[in-house]
């Protein structure tokens, strides 16, 4: 600890200022493994006695209802685990079931309600919450994790592409109020995540293709070879081939947690956010279609829109916007929504309140990430409106049967 500023009791005021400071590390694992529940796969309760391998560590588990539809034995095969593993698992409860998708994130009720759950199973900060669903109920459980004690131990078992690709093996939870996305979370590491390609095999078409905007989107901004490995194994992931679908989502996932380690800003305490290429667009498309696109649909508008920009701009190479869409449009995705195009009550171009709402949302300047290369993302502070404009043109006139 530090004295800064003057000599204490000089002139009328007397002011001392220490400067506390203190770094804390951070570490968890994250696991990609198949048959996560079932009893001879160790990679749970290894994860649980990680710190105190001696000790029962008493667990209570938060399933996502959209996935017992299409699983409906989960909560039989985790009592089942835990009975297995009984030296090292308790389970406080039976698996609780939490609604699916924005839906847990929109009342806080659900917050309050697996809060009470916590408090009245006696939780303590060496138990452990456990949360296997998508990204919004990793969220919404994660944010009763965080704050519940001042937190307790998260582990996250994502099964979407999305959530297994990008959003599970963050830093970040939040629920949405007011209609404000993501407005009440913290930054909180979670203690474990533990990926199951098996649970992605039971989504639909439309949201395993929706996750893999993701991968593109972080190949573009880091890592060009694995831009051209997504090229050349674009026809196989379109099939959703189970080992090209495990590669991306392990390679994607990898350079997500390299950003948030190694970029400097874990906590996005700065104005840029590199991770969110393609996004300032993308969440406007996703709030102008009132969420009828899926995420990830709206990150590849966004991505596609971004790239044009980024060759009108002078930044990028032309032709390297057409490659980009050609790899977007063979994984399954459409380069075109009509939203691109709505208006607002003055007559302005409503995507372009995007902008306002994004710089809005990370505070302090405007900061974009655009591309200056295949791999190679590059930030800038000012989005020329006219170009943007020019960028949807493009995209429609691709859009033209
Ligand atoms: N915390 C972060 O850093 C971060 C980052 C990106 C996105 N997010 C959040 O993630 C959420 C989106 O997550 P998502 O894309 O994973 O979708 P989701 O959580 O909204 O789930 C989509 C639907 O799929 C169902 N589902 C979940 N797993 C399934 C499975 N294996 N098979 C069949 N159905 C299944 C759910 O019940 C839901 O109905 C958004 O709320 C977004 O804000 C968070
Ligand atoms: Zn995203």
């Amino acid at each position: 600890m530090a004295e800064v500023g003057g000599e204490p009791g000089t002139g009328t005021v007397a002011t001392t200022t220490y400067l506390q400071r203190f770094t804390v590390a951070y570490e968890y694992p994250v696991v990609f493994t198949e048959g996560l529940f079932r009893p001879d796969n160790p990679v749970l309760a290894h994860t649980l006695a990680r710190l105190e391998p001696d000790r029962r560590h008493r667990c209570l588990v938060f399933l996502d209802e959209g996935l017992l539809a299409v699983r409906p034995g989960l909560a039989r095969e985790i009592e089942a685990y835990a009975r297995h593993h009984a030296r090292t698992i308790e389970l406080v409860a039976p698996p609780l079931t939490v609604p699916g998708g924005e839906k847990i994130k929109n009342d806080l009720f659900h917050i309050e309600w697996m809060m009470g759950l916590v408090y009245d199973h006696r939780l303590d900060r060496h138990s452990f919450i456990l949360a296997v669903g998508g990204g919004a109920v990793l969220d919404a459980v994660g944010l009763v994790a965080a704050t519940s004690h001042r937190g307790i131990r998260l582990v996250r078992v994502p099964t979407t592409v999305l959530a297994q690709n990008d959003s599970g093996v963050g830093v970040k939870n939040a629920v949405n109020l007011r209609g404000s996305k993501n407005f009440v979370g913290t930054f909180a590491p979670p203690f474990a995540v533990l990926n199951d390609l098996d649970f992605v095999e039971l989504l639909p078409a439309r949201d395993k293709i929706a996750g893999m905007a993701e991968a593109v989107k972080v190949a573009l901004i880091r890592d060009a070879d694995f831009f051209r490995w997504l090229e050349r194994n674009a026809l196989a992931l379109a099939a959703f081939d189970r080992p090209a679908m495990a590669f991306m989502i392990r390679r994607c996932a990898e350079l997500h947690m390299h950003q948030i380690a190694r970029g400097g800003d874990p906590f996005e305490t700065g104005s840029a956010r590199p991770l969110d290429f393609g996004h300032w667009a993308a969440h406007k498309l996703e709030s102008l279609t009132r969420h009828h696109l899926r995420h990830g649909e709206a990150v590849a508008i966004g991505i596609a829109l971004d790239t044009r920009y980024s060759v009108l701009a002078g930044l990028l190479e032309p032709g390297a916007e057409e490659r980009v869409c050609a790899l977007l449009e063979l994984l399954g995705f459409r380069l075109w929504n009509a939203a691109l195009e709505a208006r607002t009550a003055e007559g302005g171009l409503a995507l372009l309140a995007g902008l306002q709402e994004f710089r809005e949302h990370l505070g302090g300047e405007l900061t974009v990430t655009l591309l200056e290369a295949i791999g190679r993302g590059v930030e800038v502070h000012a989005i020329d409106e006219a170009l943007v404009v020019r960028s949807i043109g493009w995209l429609a006139e691709r859009a033209r049967p």
